[in-house]
């Protein structure tokens, strides 16, 4: 890229459209808010930190953008020229600048990148040939194919209303010449705003402006709860390509749900309903889902995760999960871990190839190798005050419906009893037993049969 362009993001605007307190920017869609993929195409786009216009609940926005650009503040929406003079008030020196608009999700580092190469003296503006033009400023080139003028949706008359190549929301200008014409914009309009578009305008007015083509879907602009959908949709679908592009099956894209920041390995399939977020990675060779969701997890190679629910847990190669297994945060498993059906766990590290198949809660515990967790297996690792801490070592064997109550540990290759409650340390090679032995009472049917006759 080449230097001295300064990016600036728009997003001060409240969204009225959007019928919501939360500021149209921070709208989350495939995990992250509508500004985040904004700031996300700059960066693959190369361009250096932007400086983002906040205003309607901008202690929000200035609060998640954070580190990843600067912030000046528009407390009156005036109008999208309005919120340019801001920028142009605090940016300092700079050749060019590159305006995007904060509610344009599906817009790509590429595109952007487009624009920067095909810039005229005057610069540049993506433009996008749509079905329905409604709600976007038309494009009227010049002979040349320039730019010649931006005409609002409201200001349009009846022939201008039937263009359908419509103005992004993305325009490359050349900063001093910007700052002359932005002043010049007044407020003679059907929304009595004071617009940006007049400024590029009044720029190709001066010289080449150049118009470069993005893909329709590109342009998807969000101004509304449909159209948050329907930009969702696109990009649940371009995260999904991405991932077949890259060797995964997914069985049925739409009802795979993918966010934007997750990797997953070669020949891993992905069955119906399951959903990626976050910092979710998956190895090679998996099977995920039916019905399925992992959250910030990472998985290893080979791994199987069936109707199951995984937060901020780790799976090494070959483990397997479910159905229906519910792993929390701080869950880390070593390799070809078996998890089976209505498994909970939480804080709990599990060693190589220990089995955990049936009806259990395991919380705040370490566990190693070759372990035997047996069905209905609890660890009671809280006093109603405090978490307790629970160890089992290799090799242990852990009966049917047994309790651990915590802090307590279980030795190596020792065992624990069906249906004891262990409240002291099992040593190395032991046999615990705790509980009731039992007591066969002979004849009780026949005495209990002649007493109530
Ligand atoms: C704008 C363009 C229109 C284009 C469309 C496509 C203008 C006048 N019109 O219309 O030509 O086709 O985008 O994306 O620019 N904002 C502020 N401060 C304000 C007003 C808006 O920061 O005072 C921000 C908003 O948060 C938003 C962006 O600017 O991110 C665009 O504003 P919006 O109201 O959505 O403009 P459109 O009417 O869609
Ligand atoms: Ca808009």
């Amino acid at each position: 890229m080449p230097e001295g362009i300064r990016p600036v993001v728009l997003a001060a605007g409240k969204g009225t459209r959007m019928r919501s307190e939360l500021p149209k920017a921070l709208h989350r869609l495939a995990g992250r808010p509508m500004l985040g993929h904004v700031l996300a195409a700059l960066d693959a786009a190369g361009l250096e930190k932007p400086l983002c216009v906040v205003g309607y609940g901008g202690e929000l926005v200035e609060e998640y953008v954070g580190a990843r650009a600067d912030v000046v503040w528009q407390k009156e929406q005036l109008g999208t020229g309005d919120a340019v003079r801001k920028a142009l008030e605090v940016i300092g020196d700079t050749a060019w600048i590159l305006v995007v608009n904060g509610d344009l999700p599906l817009l790509t580092g590429e595109t952007l990148k487009a624009l920067v190469e095909a810039r005229g003296p005057q610069g540049s503006l993506l433009a996008a040939e749509v079905e329905d033009p409604s709600g976007y400023g038309r494009i009227e080139r010049t002979g040349e194919g320039g730019l010649r003028r931006i005409i609002e949706d409201r200001d349009c008359n009846e022939d201008e209303r039937a263009i359908r190549e419509v103005n992004v929301g993305a325009y490359l200008l050349p900063l001093q010449p910007l700052r002359e014409a932005i002043a010049r914009v007044g407020t003679q309009n059907a929304q009595g705003e004071i617009y940006f578009v007049d400024a590029v305008t009044d720029l190709a007015a001066q010289g080449r402006l150049a118009v470069v083509t993005a893909a329709a879907a590109e342009s998807a602009q969000v101004n509304d709860r449909r159209e948050l959908a329907l930009a969702e949709a696109a990009l649940r679908r371009r995260q999904v390509e991405r991932l077949m592009r890259d060797g995964v099956t997914v069985l049925d894209p739409d009802t795979t749900y993918v966010d934007a920041t997750v990797e997953v390995g070669r020949d891993t399939v992905l069955h119906p309903f399951t959903f990626l977020e976050g910092e979710t990675r998956i190895g090679e060779g998996c099977e995920i889902g039916p019905q399925t969701r992992l959250l910030d997890s990472v998985l290893g190679d080979a791994c199987k995760v069936t109707f199951s629910v995984l937060e901020e847990t780790e799976l090494g190669d070959g483990t397997s999960c479910g159905p229906f297994t519910h792993l929390r945060p701080g869950t880390r498993t070593g390799k070809q871990v078996s998890i089976g059906n209505f498994v909970e766990m939480k804080g709990v590290e599990v060693g190589d190839q220990t089995k955990v198949r049936h009806h259990s809660y395991l919380g705040n515990a370490a566990i190693g190798r070759r372990v035997n967790i047996g069905a209905g297996t609890v660890i009671v690792n809280y006093d109603g005050r405090r978490k307790h801490f629970t160890r089992i070592a290799d090799g242990a064997f852990i009966g049917c419906n047994a309790n651990l109550v915590s802090p307590v540990e279980i030795g190596r290759e020792g065992y624990v009893a069906a249906g004891s409650t262990i409240t002291q340390n099992v040593p190395d090679e032991a046999l615990a037993v705790a509980r009731e032995r039992q007591r066969n009472i002979e004849g009780w049917v026949a005495r209990r049969r002649s007493r109530e006759e």
